[in-house]
């Protein structure tokens, strides 16, 4: 056990200094008799280079698990997963001796187009706090500390080392921070990383609302802060507002001027101290930590914790006329097509994400093992993406065998030269033209095609998705791909995945399209709240799949949804309980998604905001009872003028869906809030809030009954007319006269004084 006061105290203002910066590319500390420790990427697998002096962006790392993406990890809706998905990489970081993995990212999708989409979870900020929690706890309770980033609104790749995201407070804290706050409380990550860009004009790692008033302050985050890698412009400034450690290092000339700027008493020395001290404190998990590691490391069950996550997070988009799964007994022969099904593409490209896998399924492969004898399995190219000869000449040898098979199974997906990578963002969303043209060919020729997309974020398929009967989203995931889709296709597995984000029909309609990827240093949150399914509803657009969506090969009946109170005060829970039934003839799971409603709410709010949900597996003819617990914060908005999360008084629907678009049971609850926003009456007030407050009613007819026998307010069309206008506007129409003896500003200023006082008095326990 380390006695970090000891320490510290005996520590030179130098060997402090040089805590606060990375010792290498990965790794920090290793001062005196203070332990290095490690830290690599993250997310999908432990990228540690082979040469540790390297960054291993580009190439050069050692072997591991390449798990499936985030975005399907996600789309497994299955918390329970996560965690293991963190078991088994806590399990691989101890066998590379690695301390810390850098990830999760929990970063909301924006807009497709953003290039490391592949690497986050959702476009909602509740599934991804809930995920990544779980995947924290399976790395943090296995002994392996994780970096929980990249802090924050750093949700595309354009200028992404300069760009400001300007993004207002409720947005940030209802969307943005949200699954920050998730996972820092439920999970509680050892280290926090920075991002690249600003938020709101400041640098992140200098960002004051970020790092004090959001982490250490409301959330009370005492681990520690690093920097995103290259990031820290102003060391000294990044430190006032409590980041720990640049990354990399060791950076010694900026370490000398951050010395020389303490002894010259620019900077409090207590800063240095306090971040050591929280270093230190890290340091020694991280060596506690090692204790947990197991004798080996297993890495064939690894392999299999990664082929369960793609099993689970593939989503059968549609399946028309049950083409999927293949029927043995009914198929003789089965035409392969596309490169993705001889050379799977298992994650997007570049620094972070990209694993050099430790095995790799090729679906081809494995679709052969399960046909075995039973069923010819042809395999051909298709298509060509980038030489329309060669493409030509492989779509006609396609259509030719796609016309001798019972089933055609085609591969497409985003070819790797036109990258979903880190560093920049993505061009395109629609499949190359020569696969669109292979598939509808294809079709055309043979009716039981089934297209297996391999991509990273949503892809548009206006073009050709109506020709298709079936439609698998295999996504990029990960080196057991090829035996999770086989087993998908041949149903030994029944699918079970949901969009963890919306597929738009175009990418035009997505709610970020306008402002994005912005202009002059900036990009503008102008949709506020509406990210993804929430805009969606609210504009009444109907995207190509909705959030959520995900078919299974067997059916699904929700029975009941009952609630234990119908009325509640907001410091009260509420239990929904809903009953689920499998009632096909496979077994299968479903996931139940809970969506909130506030009926009526002085903010605009979403239609739907997903609350709570749970993956269930049901056998064929089992019904289940799934129980949710909702409490105030699943009522909430943030409210920027009380500063504070808000329930109003009214009602609100629990919807119960398999997507936000496909709401199965409703129930209306009563919510009484116990703080009442309290109206605060300035000049600016106006006369409908002067009506909707018992006294502010009274104080304002009486005054305008005085002011003109124009303003007759048992008139409807009278108060329609003088509801939008402040009091002072009033007088000015309708006081003319009135105002020849009579001080407007005076009494503006009265009335306001008198309201605001009864109101005092009135909460106080006045009459
Ligand atoms: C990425 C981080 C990553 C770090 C170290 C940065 O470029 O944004 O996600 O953890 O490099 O590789």
């Amino acid at each position: 056990m380390m006695k970090i006061d000891e320490i510290l105290s005996t520590l030179t203002l130098e060997e402090k200094v040089s805590l606060l910066f990375g010792k290498g590319m990965w790794d920090i500390a290793g001062v005196r008799d203070i332990p290095e420790v490690t830290m690599v990427d993250g997310p999908h697998g432990v990228r540690k280079p082979l040469d540790m002096d390297k960054t291993g962006v580009f190439e050069g790392n050692n072997p591991a698990t390449a798990f499936p993406i985030l975005g399907a990890l996600a789309s497994t809706w299955n918390v329970d997963l996560a965690y293991e998905v963190g078991e088994a990489l806590a399990d691989e970081c101890h066998y590379y001796d690695v301390h810390v993995l850098l990830a999760p990212g929990v970063n909301i999708k924006r807009t497709p187009l953003g290039g490391r989409n592949f690497e986050y979870f959702s476009e909602d900020p509740i599934l991804t706090g809930e995920i990544a929690s779980a995947y924290i706890s399976g790395l943090q309770e296995n002994g392996v500390g994780t970096s929980l980033k990249h802090y924050a609104a750093n949700n595309s790749e354009f200028e992404r080392m300069t760009i400001s995201s300007e993004v207002d407070e409720r947005t940030l804290r209802e969307i943005y921070l949200r699954a920050f706050e998730i996972a820092i409380k439920k999970a509680n990550p050892w280290l926090v990383m920075t991002s690249y860009n600003k938020i709101n004009g400041y640098r992140s790692e200098e960002n004051p609302f970020l790092m004090k008033e959001m982490l250490r302050n409301e959330w009370s985050y005492d681990g520690v802060t690093v920097s995103d890698w290259g990031a820290v412009t102003d060391r000294a400034k990044a430190l006032e507002t409590s980041l720990d450690i640049e990354m990399p290092g060791p950076s010694l000339s900026k370490q000398k001027q951050l010395v020389q700027q303490i002894r010259n008493h620019e900077i409090d020395e207590a800063l240095v101290d306090a971040s050591v001290k929280r270093i230190l404190e890290f340091v020694q998990k991280a060596s506690e930590g090692k204790k947990k590691a197991k004798d080996r490391c297993d890495f064939e069950q690894n392999h299999l914790v990664a082929k369960q996550v793609a099993v689970e997070g593939t989503v059968l988009l549609k399946n028309d006329r049950n083409v999927l799964p293949i029927k043995k007994e009914k198929t003789k022969s089965l035409l392969v097509i596309g490169r993705h099904a001889i050379d799977p593409r298992i994650s997007g490209k570049g620094g972070s994400a990209m694993v050099t896998p430790y095995k790799l399924d090729i679906p081809l492969d494995k679709m052969k093992e399960i046909a075995g004898n039973d069923i010819t399995i042809h395999y051909v190219d298709g298509y060509d993406d980038f030489n329309s000869e060669q493409n030509e000449m492989k779509q006609q040898e396609a259509i030719a065998l796609a016309k001798q098979v019972d089933n055609v199974i085609v591969f497409a997906g985003i070819p790797e030269e036109l990258e979903e990578a880190e560093g920049f963002d993505k061009e395109v969303t629609d499949l190359p033209q020569s696969q669109i043209n292979l598939i509808l060919s294809v079709v055309k020729e043979q009716p039981n095609t089934t297209v297996v997309l391999s991509n990273g974020s949503p892809v548009t398929m206006n073009e050709w998705v109506d020709e298709v009967p079936a439609l698998v989203e295999g996504w990029f995931a990960g080196q057991a791909a090829g035996s999770a889709i086989a087993d998908i296709l041949f149903g030994f597995a029944n699918p079970s995945g949901k969009l963890s984000e919306t597929f738009p029909e175009r990418i035009s309609h997505n709610p970020a399209h306008l402002t994005y990827p912005g202009e002059n240093g900036k990009v503008h949150y102008h949709e506020g709240v509406f990210v993804g399914y929430r805009y969606y509803d609210k504009k009444e657009i109907q995207p190509l799949f909705p959030f959520g969506h995900g078919l299974s090969y067997t059916e699904f009946t929700y029975d009941s949804i009952h609630v234990n109170k119908e009325a509640i005060q907001d410091d009260e829970t509420v239990e929904v309980t809903v009953t689920v039934r499998n009632s096909g003839a496979m077994a299968g799971m479903e996931v139940i998604q809970l969506y909130v409603h506030d009926q009526e709410s002085s903010v605009i709010r979403p239609l739907k905001e997903l609350k709570k949900f749970k993956k269930v597996h049901l056998n064929p003819g089992e019904a289940k009872q799934i129980t949710f617990t909702l409490s105030k914060q699943d009522f909430a908005f943030y409210d920027v003028l009380s500063q504070g999360w808000q329930v109003e008084t009214g009602s609100f629907d629990l919807f119960i869906g398999r997507s936000v678009a496909d709401i199965r049971l409703t129930k209306t609850i009563h919510i009484t809030a116990t703080e009442e926003k309290k109206p605060v009456f300035t000049r600016k007030s106006l006369t409908k809030e002067w009506l909707a407050d018992k006294n502010g009613k009274k104080i304002i007819t009486d005054f305008f009954d005085q002011l003109s026998d124009e303003l007759n307010m048992e008139d409807e069309y009278t108060l329609s007319f003088l509801k939008e206008c402040p009091i002072s506007a009033v007088i000015s129409l309708f006081g003319q006269k009135w105002m020849e003896t009579n001080d407007a500003e005076a009494k503006v200023d009265q009335l306001i004084a008198q309201v605001n006082q009864l109101n005092e008095e009135t909460s106080k326990g006045g009459c």
